[in-house]
């Protein structure tokens, strides 16, 4: 039998049909460079945002998607689990076996209220109704805008039950000089959040002047 530590490195990513590709891309590298087996769960429109943001077109199988991120990355893509859309029997799907974190990033509109609905129609909403019902932390990195009545009632209501909602909305105070310093900045703040370390930008307060 599979012997899970309380505290192990187990963590689910999903990626959604939100604009954020690059944000994703870098979350998953910076898990995996500290060593955390990721759980990857991709929608049909995050590879279609992946394939126009990022110039990545993933294969739909999960076997030949991750052999296509290993290329990509530039970290060791051993602990990656790559899942697919309706692998009801992956970890992730069961509170017996899935990790105690989550992080939708980026998450639509649409994966917000199927989650905050309970919907559970695919994997990646089934592992956030696992994370929920088992206590975990769940953080939804949502991007959209404006936000519509709608989409700020299902945030609340998952605020209200624990969830981090943390809008893709980077910062300018560490005067970035490029896009890969504000898709950091929001990598930082998520991973801040898991307690993973990092150094990505500098802390306020610490690392930099005004
Ligand atoms: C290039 C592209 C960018 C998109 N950007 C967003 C976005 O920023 N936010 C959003 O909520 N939906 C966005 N969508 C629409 C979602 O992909 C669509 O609603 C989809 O059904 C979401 O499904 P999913 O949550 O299962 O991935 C975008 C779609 C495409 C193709």
């Amino acid at each position: 039998m599979v012997n899970l530590a309380k505290n192990d490195k187990r963590i689910t990513l999903a990626w959604s049909g939100a604009s954020g590709a690059p944000y994703g891309i870098r979350l998953l590298e910076c898990l995996l460079a500290a060593d955390y087996e990721v759980y990857l769960l991709i929608s049909s429109a995050a590879r279609v945002v992946l394939a126009t943001e990022h110039g990545l077109k993933l294969p739909s199988g999960p076997d030949a998607a991750k052999e296509a991120l290993a290329k990509h990355l530039t970290v060791s893509t051993d602990k990656l689990v790559v899942c697919g859309k309706e692998d009801w029997f992956s970890p992730v799907a069961s509170g017996s076996a899935a990790p105690k974190q989550m992080v939708v990033c980026p998450c639509s509109a649409g994966s917000l209220a199927a989650i905050a609905h309970g919907m559970s129609d695919n994997l990646a909403e089934r592992a956030a109704d696992v994370v929920l019902k088992e206590r975990g932390q769940l953080l939804l990195v949502v991007r959209e805008t404006p936000f519509s009545t709608l989409h700020l009632e299902n945030m609340l209501k998952l605020s209200k039950m624990g969830v981090t909602i943390m809008p893709a909305a980077p910062g300018f105070y560490h005067q970035p000089q490029t896009i890969d310093d504000l898709v950091d900045f929001m990598v930082a703040r998520i991973l801040d959040h898991l307690g993973v370390e990092q150094g990505l930008v500098p802390r306020w307060g610490y690392d930099q002047r005004s």
